[in-house]
């Protein structure tokens, strides 16, 4: 595989950023962040180094559930903009060299689509099957519901239908029977229409929900793997190198078969859960081991596939993975007032207030990111190192308007204050001190580093396409590891520890001499090994990124 080979696959190493129309940029002054907005900030994301945008879904909605209740799948919601805006942002997108994935919501729909309002009305509705109903609810549910302050429980009374049906998250967003031909069509039919309009791809929501099939009586079983394969196989005739990235937070042994068989014909990304919630343990420890164990329990995947790595995302930092103790062990360490959690699983902080605004230790994360083997995904505001508020409810906190300046409204909206469909973060880490505007200015800001370490990371292909192994390094605090791909290995080292470290690597090179390079020090200094043996002093969250070359070899810059 050479470099350009590697263009087809292109999410096995994009720069994803994901961000919500709602919160980015308000072009029309009535409070609400809009298409005309974002289109504005299309040039900023590509200079950034960008490669991919998920949009938070942006379609017609109650908003009860922050836009993932929708109640047309086929246009945008007219606070945002129009299918026109929409196709305009594409162009503008695809013209700067992006790509655009959207949020595909069908495991629901908003209890006000009409699909479920003809539903409830009648049992001859066309659309009662669309839903999942019951005369009586089952005595023992199959899962307990997702929002567990909430919603007691998976079925709902509905006066107007006379009977209970299923929903797994909030009672106004009740599950669709995918084991219905026909929902299954209108769900090819969404995905066509969106492909039509050029997206390239979808990040499936709540894909284990999804495929949990507990159909009408009489229903037909569905193969949830045949689904999954079918909606693939559908995507890739009408867009080859579409991609489709999955929300499945389950196991690591579990994972594996969301990728599909050998050759991965199923879903081409699944966001990594297990890492992530490793990671933060790791870091609460100061121990690079939960993150090394957690690596090491990770199936293999297809060649064509990959994980996608994130710090953070627009819902609570589910630590639901890790054992009790542990969880409360990064509660403790990471957000440890009850308000700074959520259903007794997460945090809904986002990551520098979690580390007390340490700005090295937040570059030592974001070095994690971008080296860990995966795709990079960001959330929005990651770049220039945004807080929460948490006087903004549950999940929301970390959804705040977007800084762009100390102007007022964080130079988001012209509209009043009290306008705004969510207020800015206030203190520490509001817009007078993190913002777009002063930190375009800062050559040393987190947004100028983080642009030069995705140029970085867009020029080390092995980052992304390379096998990796984790490396001893003799101290437990410190994690390193190592990329291979054709021909060229990396090295990543990261100090988790607040105190500096000294460390011997063995990297294990091919016979002969080797010397590494260092990526991320503009100076780039070469460092001699002895005997396959790299000695370093990192100083206290220090992190450094290699290229291993033969001495005498040829230099690439
Ligand atoms: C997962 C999404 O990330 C979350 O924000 C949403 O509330 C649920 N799915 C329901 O759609």
């Amino acid at each position: 595989m050479t470099a350009g080979r590697t263009a087809d696959l292109w999410w096995k190493n994009a720069i994803v950023y994901c961000l919500d129309v709602e919160t980015f940029l308000d072009g029309d002054g009535d409070g609400c962040g809009d298409l005309r907005g974002l289109i504005e900030r299309v040039d900023y994301l590509a200079g950034i180094g960008v490669s991919c945008l998920w949009l938070m879904p942006f379609f017609p909605s109650p908003s009860r559930d922050d836009g993932y209740d929708i109640t047309d799948f086929y246009n945008v919601d007219p606070l945002l903009g129009s299918l026109g805006d929409f196709v305009v942002f594409l162009r503008t997108a695809r013209n700067r060299g992006m790509r655009v994935v959207i949020d595909l919501v069908v495991n629901h729909t908003s209890d006000r689509h009409p699909w479920f309002r003809s539903a409830r009305a009648s049992r001859h509705s066309p659309f009662r099957d669309f839903y999942v109903w019951r005369d009586r609810p089952p005595e023992e549910p199959s899962a307990a519901p997702v929002f567990p302050d909430a919603e007691k429980s998976i079925w709902s009374w509905d006066r107007k239908a006379r009977q209970w049906y299923l929903h797994h998250f909030y009672a106004h967003q009740p599950d669709l029977n995918i084991e219905n031909p026909s929902v299954r069509d209108e769900i090819a039919k969404i995905v066509g229409f969106w492909l039509e309009l050029g997206v390239d791809g979808f990040r499936i929501d709540a894909v284990p929900f999804l495929l949990e099939a507990e159909g009408n009586p009489g229903d037909v079983p569905l193969d949830p793997h045949a689904f999954l394969k079918h909606l693939q196989a559908f995507i890739s005739r009408r867009r080859g190198d579409a991609v489709l990235l999955g929300e499945v937070n389950v196991a690591p042994k579990a994972l594996r078969g969301y990728f599909g068989d050998t050759e991965g014909d199923e879903l081409k990304m699944l966001f990594n859960f297990p890492v992530m919630q490793a990671m933060y343990l790791a870091l609460a420890r100061q121990d690079a081991r939960p993150l090394a164990r957690s690596l090491e329990r990770l199936p293999e995947i297809p060649e064509d596939c990959q994980w996608g790595i994130f710090v953070r995302n627009h819902d609570e930092l589910t630590l639901d993975q890790l054992g009790d103790d542990e969880r409360l062990e990064v509660f403790e360490a990471f957000g440890p007032e009850e308000d700074m959690q959520l259903y007794g699983r997460g945090l809904r902080r986002r990551l520098p207030p979690m580390l007390d605004g340490d700005p090295q230790r937040v570059r030592m994360v974001y070095s994690l990111l971008f080296s860990l083997p995966g795709t990079p995904i960001l959330f929005y505001g990651e770049e220039i190192g945004m807080g929460e508020n948490l006087a903004v409810e549950g999940r929301t906190s970390v959804r705040t308007p977007m800084q762009w300046s100390d102007e007022p409204n964080a130079g988001f909206s012209v509209a009043k204050p009290s306008r705004l469909r969510r207020p800015v973060v206030e203190g520490r880490f509001g817009p007078m001190a993190i913002n777009v505007a002063e930190q375009r200015r800062d050559p040393q800001s987190l947004l100028n580093w983080m642009e030069r370490i995705i140029r970085r990371r867009h020029e080390t292909p092995a980052l992304g396409w390379g096998a990796s192994r984790v490396l001893a390094s003799g101290d437990h605090s410190v994690f390193a590891h190592r990329k291979d791909w054709e021909g060229t290995t990396v090295v990543l080292v990261h100090n988790l520890a607040s105190e500096p470290r000294s460390v011997r690597i063995d990297v294990d090179p091919p016979p002969g001499h080797h010397e590494v390079v260092d990526l991320l020090d503009q100076g780039h200094a070469v460092i001699a090994m002895d005997a396959g043996r790299l000695e370093l002093k990192l100083e206290g969250y220090g992190f450094r990124w290699f290229r291993v070359e033969e001495v005498g070899g040829r230099t690439t810059p």
